[in-house]
């Protein structure tokens, strides 16, 4: 049969294959499966015309269209309204050539390869394919549609729990918060210049008070002083010296002022020189005040002294007798004894 075929031409084979398909039309409208199985031996399908180039027995297209055709023949009205899942290329190529597995072409270059694997490949009739609910099951991996996968979700670094700071006394804080920023130091300086302007303010703002001694305070009895002595004992607290001394042919007592005659210091008794002398610039005094060395220009001054009621020598500071005005003959700058 294979030496015929080689023999005859394109247009015997195709005068052949219309011959064939008008004598079987009534099998081919009964099952387009079986023509497109024979179809496929001698002539192309009706739906893929053959090429014109050759009488190749079947080639992708018609092994499709024969599919299709059997399919819809021998699907069931509620699968072809659309209640299953309808077959994909992959599946449709696979029933296909599992169909025409028996009958391999012998010119076509897709069943070449099947032809040499399988040599003994029986016919496949239509109760041998699976459901297409299988085969498009064993295609995809799953029947039912694969849920759509949830997004990872990121994951968030755990942030380490802070450590507490150890609490402090609250009176170190506020020392703390005084100084610890500029703006508080400022504050707290301005705060102590202004409390320091207010004290400096209220002084001045008060009398000056000076606390001086009485004018006027007791000395004892005139026994107390011997003649011919210089008592000291009233220098620091009252400034003046108690004499008893002879002036002008008297023997009296009376009080000196320890302030020198020069520039007001203050005069110290030499008792083994019977003198008073100045240490700031060597002014020199006898025992009855009047100066007879350095610069002073003139006589220590005497202080009122009075003998009281009570017989207690009074010294009255308030009053001064000065030798030089001739004050020194008043009673008052005296006492006789
Ligand atoms: Fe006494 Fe100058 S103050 S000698």
């Amino acid at each position: 049969m294979a030496d015929e075929k080689k023999k005859l031409s394109t247009q015997d084979i195709l005068a052949m294959a219309r011959a064939q398909s008008n004598a079987g039309a009534e099998k081919k409208a009964a099952s387009p499966a079986a023509e497109a199985d024979e179809a496929g031996s001698d002539a192309p399908a009706p739906a893929a015309p053959a090429p014109a180039s050759g009488a190749t027995p079947k080639s992708t297209a018609d092994i499709l269209a024969a599919a299709r055709a059997q399919k819809q023949q021998a699907a069931p009205p509620a699968a072809s309204s659309g209640g299953a899942a309808p077959k994909s290329t992959a599946d449709i190529l696979a029933a296909a050539r599992a169909q025409s597995g028996a009958k391999p072409a012998a010119g076509s270059s897709e069943s070449k390869p099947a032809a040499k694997s399988k040599p003994a490949a029986k016919p496949v009739s239509e109760g041998d394919l699976p459901p297409v609910e299988e085969m498009v099951k064993a295609v995809t991996g799953s029947g039912a549609p694969q849920p759509p996968k949830k997004p990872k979700t990121p994951v968030i670094p755990v942030r380490p729990a802070r450590t507490e700071a150890k609490a402090e006394p609250p009176r170190r804080n506020f020392l703390i918060s005084l100084v610890a920023t500029p703006f508080a130091l400022a504050w707290t300086l301005m705060v102590l210049m202004g409390g320091g302007f207010t004290l400096a303010m209220a002084r001045f703002m008060m009398p000056n008070v000076l606390v001086e001694p009485p004018s006027k305070f007791k000395i004892g009895p005139p026994s107390d002083y011997g003649f011919g002595t210089v008592a000291t004992k009233w220098k620091s607290q009252f400034g003046v010296w108690i004499v008893h001394t002879e002036y002008q042919g008297q023997k009296v007592i009376y009080a000196l002022a320890s302030v020198c005659t020069h520039l007001g210091c203050t005069p110290n008794w030499l008792d083994g020189e019977q003198k008073f002398k100045c240490p700031c610039h060597g002014s020199g005094f006898y025992i009855n005040g009047i100066n007879f060395e350095g610069p002073a220009p003139r006589p220590l001054e005497r202080v009122g002294l009075s003998l009281g009621a009570d017989g207690m020598l009074e010294v009255d500071k308030g009053v001064k007798f000065q030798e030089e005005l001739g004050q020194w003959s008043d009673t008052s700058s005296y006492v006789t004894v």
